[in-house]
C-alpha cells in the first residue's frame, strides 16, 4: 500500500505552491504544468490518481493522446520558482524543462517521465477520462470557478503504477 503512504505530503504540496504534472507527447517532447487539484484513492479496485486539467491548457492537448503521466511533489518549500513558472507559462510558448533547468528521469515504462529532485513521485497509466459538465456542477462551483465561457476541467484517472518517496 505504498501509494497510500505520504498522503499528507501530497495534500501539503497541492495546498501549498503546487505539484508538477509531467506528460510526454507522441514525439517525445515533455511538458510540465503546475497543479493544485488532484485526488488519490481507490477506484475500480485500483489505486488511482485523478488530475483536473482545464481544456485551455496545452497539457490538456498532450494528455488527450498520452498513455501516462506523473505527478511530482517537491519537498516542503522547495522548487517554488519552478512551480510558479510552470503554473503561469504555457508549453505552447516555452520549453519549460529547459527554461527551469529541470532534470527528467525515465519512468517504469516507455513514454513515462518524472522530475528529478522531488520528494514524492506518482507514476500513472491513464485509465480513463471524463469532462466535468456545467449542468452537473453546483451554482457555487460555477460562480466561483467557471464564471466565464471557459469549459470546466477534464478529469484524467491515472492508475498508480509506482509511488516513490525520495529522501
Ligand atoms: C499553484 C497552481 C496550481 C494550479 N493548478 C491547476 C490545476 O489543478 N489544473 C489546471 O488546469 N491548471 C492549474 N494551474 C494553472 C496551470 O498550471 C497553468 O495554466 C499553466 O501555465 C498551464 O501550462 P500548459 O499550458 O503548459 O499546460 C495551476 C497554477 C498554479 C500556479
Amino acid at each position: 500500500m505504498e501509494y497510500c503512504d505520504n498522503f499528507d505530503k501530497l495534500c501539503e504540496g497541492l495546498e501549498g505552491a503546487g505539484a508538477f504534472l509531467v506528460v510526454e507527447n507522441k514525439k517525445g517532447r515533455v511538458n510540465v504544468m503546475t497543479i493544485g487539484w488532484a485526488q488519490a484513492g481507490i477506484i475500480w479496485g485500483e489505486p488511482i490518481m485523478t488530475v483536473f486539467v482545464r481544456p485551455s491548457r496545452y497539457t490538456h492537448s498532450v494528455l488527450e493522446s498520452a498513455a501516462h503521466f506523473s505527478v511530482c511533489v517537491p519537498r516542503r518549500g522547495e522548487m517554488k520558482k519552478e512551480l510558479a513558472f510552470c503554473g503561469t507559462k504555457s508549453g505552447r510558448d516555452y520549453d519549460k524543462i529547459r527554461a527551469c533547468a529541470l532534470k527528467l528521469k525515465e519512468g517504469a515504462v516507455k513514454g513515462l517521465k518524472y522530475l528529478d529532485g522531488c520528494g514524492l513521485v506518482y507514476q500513472c497509466e491513464i485509465y480513463g477520462r471524463t469532462d466535468l459538465k456545467r449542468e452537473t456542477l453546483s451554482a457555487e462551483a460555477l460562480e466561483k470557478y467557471y464564471p466565464g465561457a471557459d469549459a470546466p476541467h477534464t478529469l484524467y484517472f491515472g492508475k498508480i503504477i509506482k509511488a516513490e518517496q525520495f529522501k
